[in-house]
């Protein structure tokens, strides 16, 4: 089976085709150099690109996994959460191709596949995680943990209450004069870090929550850091206490979470994913608890067409076929049961 996967909740316009669980190519573009200067994402400019972007991007995909249109067996397509312009582009793209290919197409929670992409193999003899397990997502836009059943059935236990962890790594790096997106340049400047660890408040909410909260720690660092001078030491010391106060939290609330239903694998997913210091964080606390932790490599925590395949062609077969009257959803709350 051949699935091509469109992910447009966003600033990326990303296609990519997966065959029978293995990536046969991936292709992304992306607008983010457009939205540099206003320090974050502005919706009109995604989706302006999406549009320009989306034809270029799906052919390119094709070509690159040797294949025709025609070979094409499935189209899934990323239906939210996400912004509602970047979304339509891509849903309705997909229609476009369903309806001229005579293919069905399916459509996606972005969240799912940002854990479903775990489950692609690059070599025959790859591992793959065992359901149920716990999956967390770490995304611009997202932190939330999943207890995940089987495909299609991913069901929430904590989701954050004001900023997702990215959004705060975003912030973080606006203060400290860093540009956007801060994600990368953040963890450049923790990696060089040599001072003292500078003890950032964390956020439990209570004993037992699964839930998360973000912007108290945006807050402290912007406090810390009334008055002084931006020196390459000090921006390194607060990234790294920054990394690390936020991150103690994800990983802890993850173990609690996979404690409580007494699961023994975690898989992870998005951007934040990509940092290395949570991926070193994430395999101590699995290893020390002896649990199984899957991350994709780097390129596939950030968004990308191949996990909406991956995702898509996993559900096919249960009914999940979307019709045209497949519309977009804005937030994470509409879309869980
Ligand atoms: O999953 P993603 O590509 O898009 C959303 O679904 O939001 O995640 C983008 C987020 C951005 O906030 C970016 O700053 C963050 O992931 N990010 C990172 C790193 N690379 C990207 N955060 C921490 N460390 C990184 N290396
Ligand atoms: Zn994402």
């Amino acid at each position: 089976m051949i699935t091509l996967g469109i992910e447009t909740s966003c600033d990326e316009t990303a296609c990519g085709v997966v065959k029978n669980g293995r990536i046969l190519s991936d292709v992304v573009a992306t607008s983010v150099s457009l939205h540099r200067p206003y320090g974050g994402i502005v919706p009109e400019i995604a989706s302006r690109c999406q549009i320009e972007f989306i034809t270029g991007v799906s052919k390119e995909a094709i070509k690159k996994a040797g294949i025709s249109l025609r070979d094409l067996d499935l189209i899934a397509v990323t239906y939210g959460p996400g912004l509602a312009g970047s979304l339509l582009v891509g849903v309705s793209f997909a229609k476009a191709l369903s309806l001229a290919l005579s293919i069905p197409f399916i459509g996606v929670r972005h969240l799912d596949a940002h854990i479903y992409i775990n489950f692609v193999k690059s070599k025959p003899s790859s591992r793959r995680p065992r359901f149920p397990f716990i999956g967390l997502v770490v995304s611009g836009g997202h932190t939330s943990i999943f207890l995940c059943r089987g495909a299609g059935d991913f069901k929430i236990l904590g989701n954050t209450q004001d900023d997702a962890v990215g959004e705060a790594f975003d912030k973080v790096a606006k203060i400290l004069n860093l540009g956007y997106p801060g994600g990368p340049v953040i963890e450049k400047y923790a990696r060089a870090s040599r001072g003292k660890l500078i003890d950032f408040p964390r956020t439990f909410l209570g004993k037992d929550s699964l839930d998360f909260s973000f912007s108290g720690v945006k807050t402290a660092v912007l406090y810390y850091m009334k008055g002084k001078r931006l020196t390459r030491g000090l921006i390194a010391d607060v990234a790294r206490s920054f990394q690390e106060s936020v991150f103690d939290v994800i990983i802890k609330k993850t173990m609690m979470a996979a404690e409580k239903f007494k699961i023994s694998t975690v898989a992870a997913g998005g951007g934040v994913a990509a940092n290395k210091m949570f991926r070193d964080m994430m395999k101590k606390a699995c290893l020390v608890s002896g649990r199984s932790l899957f991350i994709p490599e780097k390129k596939y925590c950030l968004d990308n067409g191949a996990m909406v395949a991956a995702l898509g062609e996993a559900l096919y077969g249960n009914d999940a076929c979307s019709g045209l009257d497949l519309t977009v959803e804005t937030n994470l709350g509409a879309m869980v049961k």
